[in-house]
């Protein structure tokens, strides 16, 4: 019941204080678990359209540097992991209306913060992720984000400072899912109850079916399903189906 977690504490070894992030799409010896370029997925796109049109147009319309690239990997406006998260948003907002405080837990290189930041009118947004990560964040956020002030950086290993707050809404794509059971936990009782809305999205196929349903048995005590959608892409993996669930708390 460990997720990924060995995975992710062996790479923050080969993360060294003075760590170039320039060409960090490159570096997949230390951010291999949060990378995913390849092409634009349509599939992704034409279900976000379905969603919500207007939002859609809106997250296809935010501007994207070339912060991040490097000589091998090259720029592209949209790639796979946008049109995910291009899904994942309008999929989220076009239900959770008014959303002001929002709390994710692993957040990649902060992808979802870029495409919403200029979409939704949030009062702040805080990520909790492994400092290794939250450092990357902060550096691709500053080169996307001319004012960074509604954002906040919170340690994985040090989350008390949050763990009072009430949230609007808690994300969790693909990172929720591949925590190790006590991490799960652990988040769950000090902040994923706190909130209003959770978005949680996972691949059947990783972590192993137990630890994946004991979670999804875990959250439908507390939260009632808003709507979900499960996706089966013919691609490059077999059986690569991604579940994406949007929840209601019922406690509060
Ligand atoms: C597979 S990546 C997914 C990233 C992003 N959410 C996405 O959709 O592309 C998993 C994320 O979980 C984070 N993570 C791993 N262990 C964590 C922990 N104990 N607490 C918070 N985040 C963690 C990783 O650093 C990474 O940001």
């Amino acid at each position: 019941m460990d997720g990924y977690k060995t995975e992710f504490l062996t790479k923050e070894q080969s993360y060294t204080a003075d760590f170039d992030f320039s060409n960090f799409r490159e570096r997949k010896d230390v951010y291999s678990f949060l990378l995913q370029e390849g092409p634009l997925d349509w599939e992704c796109l034409s279900r976000a359209y379905f969603q919500d049109r207007k939002l859609f147009s809106k997250y296809v319309g935010v501007s994207k540097t070339h912060a991040g690239y490097g000589d091998v990997v090259k720029w592209q406006y949209i790639d796979n992991l946008d049109s995910r998260h291009i899904f994942f948003s309008t999929f989220i907002f076009s239900h959770c209306k008014n959303v002001k405080e929002i709390v994710e837990i692993g957040g990649g290189y902060g992808n979802m913060v870029r495409l919403n930041h200029p979409v939704i009118n949030f009062d702040k947004w805080t990520i909790v992720d492994l400092p290794f990560v939250s450092n990357l964040q902060k550096w691709y956020l500053s080169h996307e984000i001319k004012n960074v002030s509604k954002l906040r950086f919170v340690s994985a290993y040090d989350y008390s400072s949050i763990i009072d707050n009430k949230f609007d809404l808690c994300i969790g794509t693909n990172s929720i899912s591949e925590l190790a059971w006590d991490d799960f936990e652990t988040y769950y009782n000090s902040i994923i109850l706190n909130c209003k809305y959770f978005f949680y999205a996972g691949h059947t196929y990783n972590c192993g079916r137990e630890l994946l349903s004991a979670k999804l048995k875990h959250i439908s005590n507390d939260f009632s399903l808003v709507k979900n959608f499960d996706e089966g892409f013919i691609d490059s993996y077999d059986d690569n189906i991604l579940y994406n669930n949007l929840y209601e708390n019922t406690r509060l």
